[in-house]
């Protein structure tokens, strides 16, 4: 499978008639199994962009090629959980077809076993995003996207999620398109990084990363890291 993207532009019309430009010509494409970052700036268009990809918004200009069986998980900005509904039956409601022993094997890995009957309301934001994300792989997703699901969260819980969405990642060939601010983020769990502008939002470098996910080691992470420095100086 593949997800083509080639953006021309997109605007919001502003409530006194301007015209507000969130997004420049842009173009790439991901395949199976491939991880794509998106990195840039606050407001400068990321969570519109992904909107366009799923297919939330269609007032934009140019085309997304996405294949038309793919299933689709995402994990918005917000975690965007019924309140009225426990814990089990907001996965449940988004992947109907789910096993028993699927959703059992995903709340035990995402440490939400002791929570499948608690409400929305009572969870903390780490375990709000876990739910997210348990209703995402629900679903056995084609296109896994995951809009800065490690913001606002302390150093801690972040690094022990993230280390938890790199596994289940690698567990099925999904295409992948994560935004985050977190370079460290980008480099331990991308394929492709693309940095883009302040708003309206354009790929300014596209980086892939040759060393497969799994095995990179802190000092090949490191090494990245420098180039990856080096690079946005040449930009600027
Ligand atoms: N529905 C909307 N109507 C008008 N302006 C919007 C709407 N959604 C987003 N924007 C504006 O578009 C810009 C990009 O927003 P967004 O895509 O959420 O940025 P990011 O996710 O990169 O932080 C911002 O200036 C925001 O105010
Ligand atoms: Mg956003």
């Amino acid at each position: 499978m593949r997800l083509e993207v080639e953006i021309t532009g997109k605007t919001f019309k502003s409530a006194a008639g301007g015209t507000h430009e969130v997004l420049a010509p842009l173009k790439f494409a991901l395949q199976s199994g491939e991880v794509g970052v998106l990195i840039g700036p606050s407001g400068c268009g990321k969570s519109t962009m992904l909107r366009i990809i799923l297919g939330l918004d269609d007032d934009f200009g140019g085309h997304v090629a996405r294949p038309p069986e793919a299933r689709i998980g995402m994990v918005f900005q917000e975690p965007r959980l019924l309140p009225w509904r426990s814990v089990e039956q907001n996965v449940r409601l988004a992947a109907p077809d789910v096993t028993e022993a699927k959703l059992s094997e995903l709340f035990r890995f995402l440490e939400l076993d002791a929570h499948r009957n608690h409400f929305p309301g009572e969870l903390s934001l780490g375990l709000a995003r876990r739910v997210a994300l348990a209703r995402a792989f629900a679903v056995e997703p084609d296109l896994l996207v995951l809009d800065e699901p490690l913001a606002s969260l302390d150093d801690a819980l972040a690094g022990r999620l993230r280390d938890e969405i790199a596994t289940l990642v690698a567990s099925r060939p999904m295409m992948t398109l994560l935004v985050t601010h977190s370079l460290d983020d980008a480099i331990r769990l991308g394929d492709r990084l693309f940095f883009l502008s302040p708003r309206p939002a354009r790929i300014v470098q596209d980086v892939p990363i040759a060393i497969p996910r799994a095995m990179r080691s802190e000092a090949d992470l490191g090494r990245i890291r420098a180039e990856l420095a080096a690079l946005q100086l040449e930009s600027k």
